[in-house]
């Protein structure tokens, strides 16, 4: 059982609040995970008692828990560490009404509000006495817009909470599977050796989505695609493909190798850039037989915005292990399927024995990330036959999800209790956060300097067919999650 916690969510009534983080408590709750006298805080703008508002959760355990049983014993025992609170964060009256913290008790300010609210937060939190040793405080991504805003809000942050009380969630780094990756490539002998440009032709990964806005709009059309999934979870993946082993799993060592990833990004080349990089944004076109409207057409999207829903890179590393190497990162909404994949192409076999008739597939290690979990290594075999020697390519398959004895807890279980143990490791530290924005920031200034196209493509498709040629010149291909 964990130590004794209260946890104020700012941001109570809202969408991340409902849709992920009461339902990760009610079910760590439901295993037992949490001391009789922890106490979960909602607070929000909204004025109401506190039974309208644990009906307002009990609603959105039964839409959006993957526990269908809410028992009215195991609701009873969550409910009653719930309660609401009214504040409006610019008045003074409202904060001095808070409770001070209890030093003996952690206290956990998870903000689930807008970015542009986490400075004024973490202000009046200082201001008004309520951070001591034993606090903590939760930000979610999107740390700033650029790297100017998140040099803001990190300086902020740092002004209340030390850098071990700062807990910057990716929640991708929450995924078992995303996880999984340090086991894979620091647990097991057989990779490390061939794991750099001597063996790798190429790496490929994919965050497609097959969802549009969700009802975010607003928020979406003016970030794009870049800001709102490669600053973060894309550049976060990989780094842990890229990086050098650390020394161990701790969470400096690991951040540390992770930095010097990020710092490594080569600069992607001005006169060059169409052969580097692809925006897209999608057009009508159906998904599992519905019909998507088009991006320009969705709520909250501006008249004609150029916003880019799919983007592509070809991202170079500038280090001894993977000069020559193109990492190919891509992520898009309204895209065919949802599917996340990091594929490890290796190079061909430098002489082919068998002759110039059989083709020879190139081996693919492919992690699957999402929905399906697995490792997959495709290998070339010999078919079966009384004569000759004909080549056949068959996969290694392992489905990790056949395996899992726990069964499929959400990312945000194990981020919240995390943040509960005081747990740092799978939260991205402030120069992480900062060094990706440099590199984004330098992309975004290219696109403002030369007039990038903005490519249309089919909802349901796997984007612009500009994103296949830019790989096709290069003679690879997506593998398109098959
Ligand atoms: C969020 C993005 O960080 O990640 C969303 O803001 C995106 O736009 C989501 O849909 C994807 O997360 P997941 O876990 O569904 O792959």
């Amino acid at each position: 059982m964990l130590e004794s916690f209260n946890l104020y969510i700012f941001g109570g009534t809202g969408d991340l609040a409902q849709r992920k983080l009461l339902p990760a408590l009610y079910r760590q709750d439901l295993l037992s995970s949490f001391s009789k006298d922890s106490k979960i805080i909602a607070l929000g703008t909204k004025e109401m008692t506190n039974e309208e508002y644990k009906l307002i959760i009990r609603n959105s355990l039964l839409k959006y828990s993957k526990i269908c049983d809410l028992d009215n014993n195991s609701w009873d025992r969550f409910s009653e560490r719930i309660s609401y609170k009214k504040i409006n964060i610019k008045s003074e009256t409202d904060w001095f009404s808070f409770a001070k913290p209890n030093k003996s008790i952690g206290s956990i300010y998870y903000l689930a509000t807008p970015p542009s609210l986490y400075k004024e937060i973490s202000i009046a939190l200082q201001k008004n006495n309520l951070i001591n040793h034993n606090s903590r405080i939760v930000v979610e991504k999107p740390i700033g817009s650029d790297y100017a805003s998140a040099l803001e809000i990190n300086n902020a942050l740092a002004d209340g909470f030390n850098e071990n009380q700062i807990y910057r969630i990716d929640h991708y780094l929450g995924k078992e599977a995303v996880q999984n990756l340090l086991a894979l490539r620091f647990a097991n002998v057989i990779f490390e050796n061939i794991w750099s440009n001597s063996a790798i032709d190429n790496i490929q990964i994919t965050v497609a989505e097959n969802l549009s806005l969700e009802g975010r709009g607003d928020y979406y059309d003016k970030t794009g695609a870049l800001k709102d999934m490669v600053q973060n979870h894309l550049l976060q993946i990989l780094c842990l493909v890229a990086m050098e082993p650390p020394t161990d799993i701790t969470s400096e060592s690991v951040r540390d190798e992770k930095l010097k990833v990020l710092k490594s990004l080569a600069l992607i080349d001005k006169n060059n850039i169409n052969a580097s990089c692809i925006r897209g944004q999608y057009s009508e076109g159906s998904i599992d037989n519905t019909l998507k409207k088009r991006y320009l057409d969705e709520g909250g999207v501006g008249k004609g915005s150029a916003t880019e829903t799919f983007v592509a890179l070809k991202i170079m590393i500038d280090n001894w292990r993977w000069a020559g190497v193109p990492f190919y990162l891509r992520t898009g909404k309204n895209m065919a399927k949802k599917c996340s994949e990091i594929v490890i192409e290796f190079k061909s076999i430098p002489h082919n024995i068998f002759g110039k008739d059989k083709k020879l597939n190139t081996n693919q290690l492919i992690l699957k990330l999402q929905p399906d979990e697995g490792i997959q290594l495709k290998l070339m075999t010999k078919e079966p036959s009384v004569s000759g020697f004909n080549l056949k390519e068959l996969p290694l398959d392992l489905v990790l999800n056949e395996y899992h004895e726990l069964g499929h807890q959400d990312c945000y279980e194990r981020l919240l209790l995390d943040v509960i143990k005081g747990n740092p490791a799978l939260f991205m530290r402030r120069d992480e956060v900062e060094a990706s924005w440099v590199w984004i920031d330098r992309l975004v200034e290219l696109w403002d300097q030369i007039d990038i196209p903005l490519h249309e493509y089919l909802s349901g498709s796997w984007g612009p067919s500009a994103s296949d040629l830019m790989l096709d010149k290069e003679n690879r291909s997506w593998r398109n999650g098959k």
